[in-house]
C-alpha cells in the first residue's frame, strides 16, 4: 500500500493510500464524532463525521485521503455543521429517563457543541414483546447501525428500513412485527451498536461503576467480553471488539446470560467426593453431603494421582486432552 502526504489540521502527516479521514485521524489520536459509522461497514447517512476538506464539507468516514489535501477536523465550519445536524437530529430523540441520556453519544455530542441533550419523556410508546431488548421508536435517529450489525455483520436480517419514502420511515423487525415475535436470536449487536443508548437497549440495563475486561466463560471459542460491575454484581454484558474470535460480536449466552455469576449457588470452590458416597444423583441430599470444600493444591494433587494411576494401568493413550 502506497502512502501520501496531507495536511491534517494544519500539520503534515503520512496517510495510508486509500485509507478514510476518520481512520487516518484514529491513528493520530485525533477524535471525530460519528454515529452510523460501524467498523468496517460505513453507511455513511449521518454526516455526523464531517469534516473540512480543501474547503468542503465531507463526511470523513467515507472520504478517501489523496495526496496533498488539506484536512481541518474541527473548524469552525465544522463544529456549526455538526451543530446544526444534531439540532436535526435533536428534534425527532427523547429519552426514558437520565440515565439513558447520560448513556447516548448524541446527547453527549449536543452537549459537547453547546446544546442541550434530548428531552426526557417517559411515557413513550415501547415495543418490551422480546425477553431481553426493549426498542423504544422515539430515542431512534434512524442512523441504521442496527441494520448493519444484524443483517451485514450477525448474517441475521431480522432489523430493516421500512416505511421509505415519507415521514413513515423507522425501522421494523421481519415483516414489521413486534420483536419479540421476530425470527430475532437474541445476539444483542444491534443493542451494542445502537449510538443512543436507549433506542434498543437491554431491559434490564442499570448504570454500572466500573467495566471489566474478560473470557466468555460459556463454550471454548473465547470470546472477549465487557461486563459492567455494579455493587460487586454483574449488570451487563457486551462483546470486547479487541478479541479476535468474537471482533465485538458475542451470542445470546454471552450478551444475556451472565446472571448465574450472581447467583448464591455458584460453586466458587473445588469439591472433592466424600469418601465411601457412591456416584449418581443427590436424590435430595445437599450437595455438601455428597462432596466437601477443597483447596485448588488439594483438588489439583488428587486429579494429577489420578492420572498417574490410570497411566500406570492402561498406558498412556488411555488418557485424552
Ligand atoms: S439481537 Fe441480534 S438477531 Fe436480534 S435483532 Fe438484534 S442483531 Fe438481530
Ligand atoms: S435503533 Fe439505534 S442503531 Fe437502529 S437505526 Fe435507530 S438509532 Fe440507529
Ligand atoms: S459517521 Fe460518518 S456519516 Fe455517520
Amino acid at each position: 500500500m502506497g502512502m501520501v502526504k496531507v495536511l491534517l489540521n494544519g500539520k503534515e502527516v503520512e496517510a495510508f493510500e486509500g485509507e478514510t479521514i476518520l481512520n487516518l485521524a484514529r491513528r493520530y489520536g485525533i477524535e471525530i464524532p460519528t454515529l452510523c459509522y460501524y467498523e468496517g461497514f460505513a453507511n455513511g447517512s449521518c454526516r455526523i463525521c464531517i469534516v473540512e476538506v480543501n474547503g468542503r464539507l465531507m463526511p470523513s468516514c467515507i472520504t478517501k485521503v489523496s495526496e496533498g489535501m488539506r484536512i481541518e477536523t474541527e473548524s469552525t465550519r465544522v463544529a456549526e455543521a455538526r451543530k446544526t445536524l444534531l439540532k436535526l437530529l435533536l428534534k425527532n430523540h427523547t429519552h426514558r429517563s437520565k440515565e439513558e441520556q447520560m448513556r447516548c453519544r448524541i446527547c453527549g455530542y449536543a452537549v459537547k457543541y453547546g446544546l442541550e441533550p434530548a428531552p426526557i419523556i417517559p411515557s413513550v410508546k415501547v415495543d418490551d414483546t422480546h425477553p431481553a431488548i426493549l426498542f423504544n421508536p422515539s430515542a431512534c435517529v434512524m442512523c441504521r447501525k442496527c441494520v448493519i450489525a444484524c443483517g451485514v455483520d450477525q448474517n441475521n436480517d431480522v432489523i430493516a428500513v421500512i416505511g421509505r419514502g415519507g415521514s413513515g420511515t423507522r425501522v421494523g423487525f421481519d415483516l414489521d412485527i413486534p420483536m419479540g415475535m421476530s425470527s430475532c436470536v437474541s445476539c444483542g449487536a444491534c443493542v451494542d451498536a445502537c449510538p443512543t443508548g436507549g433506542a434498543l437497549m437491554e431491559k434490564d440495563w442499570v448504570p454500572a461503576d466500573k467495566v471489566i475486561e474478560t473470557t466468555c466463560p460459556y463454550c471454548g471459542t473465547g470470546c472477549q467480553v465487557e461486563y459492567g460491575v455494579r455493587d460487586g454484581k454483574v449488570v451487563w454484558a457486551r462483546g470486547g471488539a479487541y478479541g479476535p474470535a468474537n471482533e465485538g460480536k458475542l451470542c445470546v449466552k454471552g450478551k444475556f446470560g451472565y446472571q448465574y455469576v450472581n447467583s448464591p449457588e455458584r460453586l466458587t470452590k473445588p469439591l472433592i467426593r466424600r469418601p465411601g458416597v457412591p456416584k449418581g444423583p443427590l436424590n435430595g441430599r445437599s450437595i455438601h453431603e455428597v462432596f466437601r470444600e477443597a483447596t485448588w493444591e488439594e483438588a489439583l494433587d488428587l486429579v494429577a494421582s489420578k492420572i498417574k494411576e490410570i497411566i500406570s494401568k492402561y498406558g498412556p493413550a488411555a488418557i485424552g486432552v
